[in-house]
């Protein structure tokens, strides 16, 4: 599949970002790779629709989360998911302390949960305060009616750029048939069918 031309919608009305100085293609730091921007990168990712959960972990008495959504499926015999965490995120630490997690992926009516584990706003207290919190296996904070939950014992870990990738063995699932929260271009959002 061909790049669009800086400046010009290709067929399908994409347009790849043009260059103050005119020029076709960058190049960064990593040998001859062309470098893309942060601003890019981000931009392209905004459009791409993602299901919304909630990552929790407790290592002692602290236990935390945040919202994300970069999980992937990774093998069914063992079952294996993974998730990519930012370094810097109280999560990953607790992590890394307890090695577990669990993952709770919301309903659309639990968007409020959602907004409490982003950002810095509510502390870990206020966090847990919307909705009930439960454990099952491993002890990490696992959602009450969440749409679908994994609890998890870290398998593995690889930190790359920013973000730090955890594997995680599924040692307990529950679902449930409700509709799921979307996240995409900066809102969250609902499925809706294509009829
Ligand atoms: C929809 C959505 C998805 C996100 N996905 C991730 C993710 O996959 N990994 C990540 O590290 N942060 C992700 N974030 C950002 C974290 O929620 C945010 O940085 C959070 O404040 C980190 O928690 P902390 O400040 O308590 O450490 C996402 C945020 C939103 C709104």
């Amino acid at each position: 599949m061909s790049s669009p031309r800086p400046g010009r919608p290709d067929a399908k009305g994409r347009r790849a970002p043009k260059r103050p100085d005119g020029g076709t293609a960058r190049h960064g730091g990593d040998g001859h790779l062309p470098a893309v921007g942060e601003r890019e990168f981000k931009s392209a990712m905004r459009q791409v629709a993602s299901a919304v959960f909630v990552l929790t972990a407790r290592s002692g008495e602290e236990a935390n989360g945040l919202t994300a959504a970069s999980l992937c499926p990774v093998s069914t015999e063992p079952p294996l998911v993974l998730v990519s965490l930012n370094r810097d995120s109280a999560a990953e630490r607790l992590i890394a302390e307890s090695g577990a997690f669990a993952i709770n992926f919301l309903t659309e009516e639990q968007h409020r949960i959602a907004r409490l584990f982003t950002g810095t706003e509510a502390t870990p207290e206020e966090r847990f305060a919307e909705g009930g919190w439960d454990r099952l296996v491993t002890g990490a904070p696992v959602l009450d009616g969440a749409l679908a939950t994994f609890d998890c014992q870290v398998e593995k870990q690889i930190s790359h750029g920013t973000h730090t990738i955890v594997f995680g063995r599924v040692v307990a699932a529950l679902s449930l048939d409700e509709e799921g929260l979307i996240w995409r271009d900066g809102s969250f959002r609902r499925l809706a069918p294509v009829v």
